[in-house]
């Protein structure tokens, strides 16, 4: 399978075989520190449209995006103790989705009207939601990492996500796409780089291979999750979790989390600190990353144009990523032997979108543990 059959990757509403897939496994959706108490946020997550609020005891929820009565959205309505009581006739809906109170209903029916919930959890800052069916699995957790200091990057993608996803184990981009980017020095030493990937326990491995002796590894963890050590600049040496999460069949959230493993807690809390006042003074003094990403697109600038910016990774693969199309058409493709991490990904993906079909069980992929985190980083530390 190298893309020349027409496979759904891109549509992940509940029932579709790539949001059946997306669904078994834990997906950030939220930053913690962006939810307050009884401040109920909408949240739309693989097509879903749900309700995300903090209880007054703290803990984060996610119910039904909509009142079961009239079809109220939830966000709006009032948070009384770990429930939610909706602004247009009062019903209240527990965590667990059940209807508890409707105050104006003579005989009150609500034991018979219940809507979804999902599991929730935190880690590192961001809020956890699984959508898919029982037994609801562990969420991965790195214990000898809770110390050091992390930041996030998340970002909204108005595009697709699974040529996002895609773009990750695509190696050979890194030298066409960034200006500024780790492959510059062998780039400009005429060296072409070899890209390979190999299919693993979890997922895939992407390696790319240059002729002065350099290897880069990059990690998917099956279904849409990149593990990497960063290599370059002022992020060398962080631990790097990225994962693409479907918002609708237009758009996903890109959560970038970096972890600085290499430093003491103090010294990373630090650092960590500093890049996010950073990205407060980017957000708040630059245009936005999509403005710019339109402004090439719509042929007002040329890419060399571009000024130079601490996200501009952001902006250069937005425009390749739109560029591609919102939904792009895989069948067209013309895959080559660079491409073989792409085409080992949809390989994976398409043989598990079809025992979903069938109704068969798909494998169970093992999440990042930390086990596997260490296998992959002393594989990383070998010497080429
Ligand atoms: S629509 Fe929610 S109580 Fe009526
Ligand atoms: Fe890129």
């Amino acid at each position: 399978m190298s893309g020349s059959t027409h496979v759904d990757f891109e549509h992940t509403g509940p029932g579709l075989p790539a949001g059946e897939l997306l669904r078994r496994y834990w997906q950030p959706v939220f930053v913690s520190e962006e939810l307050p108490v009884a401040h109920p946020k909408p949240l739309k997550i693989l097509g879903e449209e749900l309700t995300l609020y903090r209880g007054e005891d703290k803990v984060a929820r996610i119910i039904d995006g909509r009142c079961p009565h009239r079809g109220l959205v939830m966000s709006v309505g009032k948070v009384e103790g770990d429930s939610i009581r909706c602004r247009y006739h009062g019903w209240k809906i527990d965590p667990t989705g059940q209807c508890v109170e409707q105050p104006f209903e003579p005989k009150s029916f609500a034991a018979k009207v219940r809507v979804r919930s999902y599991p929730v959890e935190e880690y590192f800052g961001l809020i956890w939601a699984y959508l898919g069916p029982a037994p609801t699995p562990p969420l991965p957790r790195w214990p000898s990492l809770e110390q050091c200091g992390y930041f996030h990057v998340v970002e909204l993608r108005k595009w697709n996500y699974f040529h996002d996803l895609e773009n990750t184990v695509d190696d050979v981009h890194q030298r066409w796409v960034h200006a500024e980017g780790i492959y510059q020095d062998a780039a400009n030493a005429g060296q072409i780089p070899a890209a390979t990937a190999l299919e693993t326990e979890y997922g895939l491995m992407q390696y790319t291979s240059f002729p002065n002796g350099y290897l880069r590894k990059l990690a998917l963890f099956m279904p849409n999750m990149l593990y990497f050590t960063s290599g370059a600049g002022m992020l060398r040496g962080f631990k790097s979790f990225l994962w693409n999460v479907p918002v609708d069949d237009v758009s996903h959230k890109m959560f970038f989390l970096l972890v600085a493993a290499h430093l003491s807690p103090e010294d990373g809390r630090d650092v960590a600190e500093g890049v996010r006042s950073g990205m407060r003074y980017v957000a708040s003094s630059l245009p936005p990353v999509e403005q710019v990403i339109q402004s090439v697109l719509s042929g007002e600038k040329r890419w060399e144009d571009i000024e130079s910016r601490p996200d501009l990774l952001l902006i250069e693969d937005g425009i390749v990523l739109v560029g591609q199309g919102i939904i792009p058409d895989r069948s067209k493709n013309r895959l080559g032997a660079s491409d073989a991490a792409i085409i080992l990904l949809r390989k994976l993906y398409t043989r598990e979108m079809s025992r979903i079909e069938k109704g068969e069980q798909p494998t169970a992929f093992p999440g990042p543990d930390e086990q596997l985190l260490a296998q992959i980083d002393e594989f990383q530390a070998e010497p080429v």
